[in-house]
C-alpha cells in the first residue's frame, strides 16, 4: 500500500480510523478544520477503498509535527504506520522542515517503539498531559532531525 495524501473531503474517513484507536476520538469536523487550516496535510493508505491508516501533520516554517497517527486494529503490524511516518517526513523535509516533533503517551508502548524506530528522541516530558480513568498519563515530547 502506498500512502496517498487527503484532503477535508476526506475528514469522516479518517475519523472513522480514529475512532478505532483513540478513546476520545476527534470528530469528523475537527479534522476538517485542522486541513483547512495552514501548513497542515495528511496522508493515508488504504485507497481506493477505505482508508485503513493515516498520518495527520503541520508544517510551520521550518518545523513539522505529528498531529495524530493511527491505523486500524486489524492492520496493525503491517508496517503501515512507519511507511505513513517516513512518507510524512520526506514531505516535510521537501516543503523545507529542518525537523520533525510529537507528544506520545508515555504508555502507549507500540506507538514509542514505532517513534524510536524511526529515530525520534526525546526531547521533553509534559507532565499529566492525558487524561485517562485510571489517572493522568504524561507526554513524551520526541524530535527527529529531517536532514539525516
Ligand atoms: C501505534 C500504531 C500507529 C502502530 O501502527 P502499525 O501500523 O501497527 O505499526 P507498524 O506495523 O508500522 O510497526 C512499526 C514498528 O513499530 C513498533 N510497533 C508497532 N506496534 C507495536 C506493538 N504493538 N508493540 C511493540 N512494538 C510495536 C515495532 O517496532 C514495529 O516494527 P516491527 O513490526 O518490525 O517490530 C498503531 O498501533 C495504532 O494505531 N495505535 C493506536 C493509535 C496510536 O497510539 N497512535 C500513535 C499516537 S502518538
Amino acid at each position: 500500500m502506498t500512502p496517498t495524501p487527503v484532503f477535508s473531503r476526506d475528514a469522516p474517513r479518517l475519523a472513522a480510523v480514529h475512532a478505532q484507536a483513540f478513546e476520545t476520538p476527534w470528530s469528523a469536523d475537527a479534522f476538517a478544520e485542522v486541513l483547512a487550516g495552514p501548513g497542515a496535510f495528511a496522508l493515508a493508505v488504504g485507497e481506493p477503498g477505505p482508508v485503513v491508516g493515516f498520518v495527520l501533520c503541520r508544517r510551520i516554517a521550518d518545523e513539522a509535527e505529528i498531529l495524530t497517527l493511527a491505523v486500524r486494529p486489524a492492520d496493525r503490524r503491517r508496517g503501515l504506520a512507519d511507511l505513513l511516518l517516513n512518507k510524512a517526513m520526506a514531505l516535510a523535509a521537501f516543503a523545507g522542515a529542518q525537523a520533525m516533533f510529537l507528544e506520545v503517551a508515555e504508555d502507549n508502548l507500540a506507538a514509542l517503539a514505532l517513534y524510536a524506530g524511526a529515530g525520534f528522541v526525546d526531547v521533553g516530558r509534559r507532565t499529566a498531559y492525558y487524561a485517562r480513568p485510571a489517572g493522568a498519563v504524561a507526554a513524551r515530547v520526541m524530535r527527529r532531525d529531517l536532514n539525516i
